[in-house]
């Protein structure tokens, strides 16, 4: 449809009609079995009448499926309006992905570009339009379970991860591209940021902190042209962000010039209630409608009073149309006026959902994401040699596709035993379980262990255990876990502790007492082909942490940019006591942002710098070059990172801040050159008064493996000042 024909269909449409496209329901009220409830179900209050007018519909899929509810839906509905249908397709929709904060540690936007443009394209065939992802909130606190679903604590890697997906999963044209989907930015705004990281809890942020922290991201994906944003359930400055004018009205729609639809997450317009800001749903719908959400999902605050506040004079008319004006513009950026079933197509989805290729790409991400963080003497990689115990906590040798992997079959993915028979033959194993353990560790159960080389242990969480709603106070390992590792320890056999889970843990209490530490996140369908490759040695490992390990819960949030205090812990005052410090535990993570060993070495060159003055601001630039060696055996790649710190500012200052890294993958003895260079847009920050730019002044350039072993040279920046 042209402008003119959309703007006619618009004004054809009657109050009852319009209010309906604002409207979207979950998959239950269609379809009874297979539909994705992630919410609290309400009485809606549907009648016959108002179904013909919803305007879309959430988790719900299948080509089948939606093809039938479309027909239905076309033929009832008056104007012909077609159906969205949405649905939360977050690292995967059947050939499950990494979960983000894993595929974040490929430190690779290529990747998680093309492992969205994947999920997008078996989501289209079967029958999907938009997908809630990504996830684009910043983390920093990892008892909070969503940190599963983000990329991780740095806002410069959270833009250019938040532009990939986008990307990936829009492609290059949705109109005509029948195998991409619209992408939504979620949670706006600060989300990732509940105090004491408990679910759905209240974000407190000073507005610069949001700024330069958690806004560029969603920036970033807004940018690069998401179709959707969804508001975060939290409340932000006291107002919950679906009623928060200033944050949709002031900063998403006229400051990041966002024009398309804005929906409420599930129940979030409901839930002004309980937050105490509205006395009833009227209420709560005519907040989130003068907010500028144009799509409420299941509270029916829109579908039962909108069309009453119009008839009180509570509301403009004109509220309406600029909200159905979005959906009716989304559909048709769809193709759906010409194209109602769009992608949607049962046999495309047999051949393409789940096809050989998709899981080989799957299993790439896989072993791209898997950090190495502790390999004591080099025990990995493993040789097919060696006979090993492969120890599993009971039930959950499937459990690796991680929360938020809908559509992904447990059954149809690959356990770490089925991974290790690729390499060794069944009689090189010994298969326990943990559970097992627990009731026979007194009968000997340790003894059919006696004549093994190595023990691999998988430890972590279980895919309940994090997610959505699920926060956690303590962060350990599950107890009996420990006790295990423990008990393998007094047979004097080394011990490779593959980790599963969603969040940074703390591992503390199995640090000494296992010789290598493989953080396997969720790796998705592919997990065990890929972390078997990973201990064979047949892909060498090269992830990195986007997220800081603490050493206890005490000490999150905890997170790597952090800023500095008026007493600073140093090498030099460690005896001190009156000082930004704990009685009981270093400052300093356990693994920190950046982190990951591989199985060769990198020796990096002492950096150069170069100053330069462009020649049309006569304001300094930066050029930095480094030599990497590997000085190792095997062939490896390193990402090889470019910190900075701004010594003095107007307010203080992060300690360190990424701003650039490259991925180099070199053969033993290479070498090669990695250069970056960087301009003021890199060092400006957010004043007091909100404006942005930097001082002249002098800053460290650091450079390194990760955010802790950097090599740091100070040097003096002109910058003109901001007027
Ligand atoms: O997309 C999700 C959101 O992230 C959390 N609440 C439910 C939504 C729809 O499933």
């Amino acid at each position: 449809m042209n402008s003119n024909q959309l703007k006619q269909l618009l004004s054809n449409m009657t109050i009852e009609e319009k209010i309906g496209q604002m409207v979207q329901l979950a998959g239950e009220f269609y379809k009874e079995e297979d539909s994705e409830n992630t919410g609290p179900m309400h009485e809606m209050n549907l009648s016959a009448g108002k179904m013909a007018t919803i305007g879309s519909v959430l988790g719900i899929s299948g080509a089948q499926t939606l093809i039938a509810i479309q027909k239905e839906h076309l033929a009832k509905s008056r104007l012909g309006i077609p159906l969205l249908f949405m649905a939360d397709v977050i690292h995967g929709y059947r050939t499950i992905f990494p979960i983000s904060l894993g595929m974040a540690c490929a430190w690779d936007p290529n990747l998680i570009e093309e492992s969205a443009a994947i999920a997008a394209k078996e989501a289209a065939v079967s029958g999907l339009h938009v997908t809630f992802a990504p996830m684009v909130d910043l983390v920093r606190d990892a008892r909070w379970g969503r940190v599963m679903e983000s990329t991780g604590e740095d806002p410069y890697l959270n833009q250019l991860y938040a532009r990939a997906f986008v990307k990936g999963y829009q492609g290059k044209n949705l109109a005509t591209d029948k195998f991409s989907i619209a992408a939504c930015i979620k949670h706006f705004a600060g989300y990732g940021a509940p105090v004491a990281g408990r679910e759905y809890n209240t974000v407190e942020l000073s507005e610069r902190t949001l700024r330069d922290m958690y806004l560029p991201a969603y920036q970033a994906g807004i940018d690069e042209g998401s179709k959707l944003v969804m508001t975060a359930f939290n409340s932000l400055d006291g107002v919950p962000a679906t009623a928060n004018k200033r944050l949709m009205r002031d900063i998403l729609r006229k400051e990041f010039g966002f024009e398309g639809v804005l929906i409420s997450d599930w129940a979030a317009v409901g839930e002004m209630i309980p937050h105490g800001i509205a006395e009833n749903l009227k209420e709560a719908g005519k907040l989130a409608i003068e907010a500028g959400v144009d799509i409420e999902m299941m509270t029916g605050a829109y579908l039962n009073y909108l069309n009453e506040l119009i008839d009180e004079g509570e509301i403009a008319e004109t509220l309406i149309d600029e909200a159905v004006w979005r959906v009716l513009t989304l559909k048709n950026d769809l193709g759906l006026f010409e194209d109602p079933y769009r992608g949607a197509n049962s046999a495309e989805e047999k051949a393409i959902v789940f096809s050989q290729e998709h899981r080989e790409k799957a299993r790439g991400m896989a072993e791209e994401s898997m950090v190495l963080l502790k390999n004591k003497e080099q025990i990995l990689p493993l040789s097919i040699h060696q006979k090993v115990a492969l120890i599993v906590p009971e039930g959950q040798a499937k459990d690796v596709l991680g929360a938020w992997s809908w559509k992904g079959q447990q059954n149809e993915s690959v356990s770490l035993y089925e991974g290790l028979l690729q390499h060794i033959p069944k009689e090189s194993i010994v298969l326990k379980t943990i559970a097992d353990a627990q009731k026979e560790i007194k009968a000997d159960w340790l003894a059919d262990l006696a004549d093994v080389d190595i023990i691999v242990a998988v430890v972590g969480e279980s895919s309940y255990m994090s997610g959505e709603g699920a926060s956690r106070s303590n962060i350990k390992l599950p107890s009996e876990q420990i006790q295990l590792i423990k008990k393998l320890r007094t047979l004097d056999k080394p011990i490779v502790a593959t980790l599963f889970n969603g969040r940074p843990l703390d591992l503390t209490d199995i640090i000494q007492d296992v010789d290598s530490i493989l953080e396997a996140w969720f790796p998705g369908t592919e997990a065990g082909s890929a972390v078997a490759n990973l201990l064979y040695g047949k892909k060498n490992p090269s992830g990195k942490l986007t997220m800081s390990f603490p050493r206890a819960v005490g000490q999150v949030p905890l997170y790597y940019n952090q800023d500095n205090t008026g007493r600073p812990l140093t090498a030099l005052n460690q005896e001190d006591k009156f000082l930004s410090r704990y009685l009981d535990v270093d400052n300093s993570p356990l693994f920190p942002f950046g982190y990951g060993l591989s199985y060769t070495y990198f020796k990096y060159s002492p950096m150069e710098v170069t100053l330069t003055r462009s020649p049309k601001s006569q304001e300094d630039e930066v050029r930095i070059e480094v030599m990497i060696t590997n000085s190792g055996k095997l062939a490896g790649t390193e990402v090889v990172q470019l910190y900075i710190r701004d010594k003095v500012g107007k307010v203080v200052r992060p300690i360190k801040e990424l701003k650039r890294f490259k991925k180099v993958s070199l053969e033993p003895s290479e070498s090669t050159i990695v250069a970056f260079n960087l301009n003021k847009l890199d060092f400006e920050y957010t004043h007091q008064d909100l404006s942005v730019s930097v001082e002249s002044g002098e800053f460290d350039l650091m450079i390194g493996p990760n955010s802790e072993e950097l090599e740091i040279n100070t040097v003096y920046l002109t910058f003109k000042k901001s007027e």
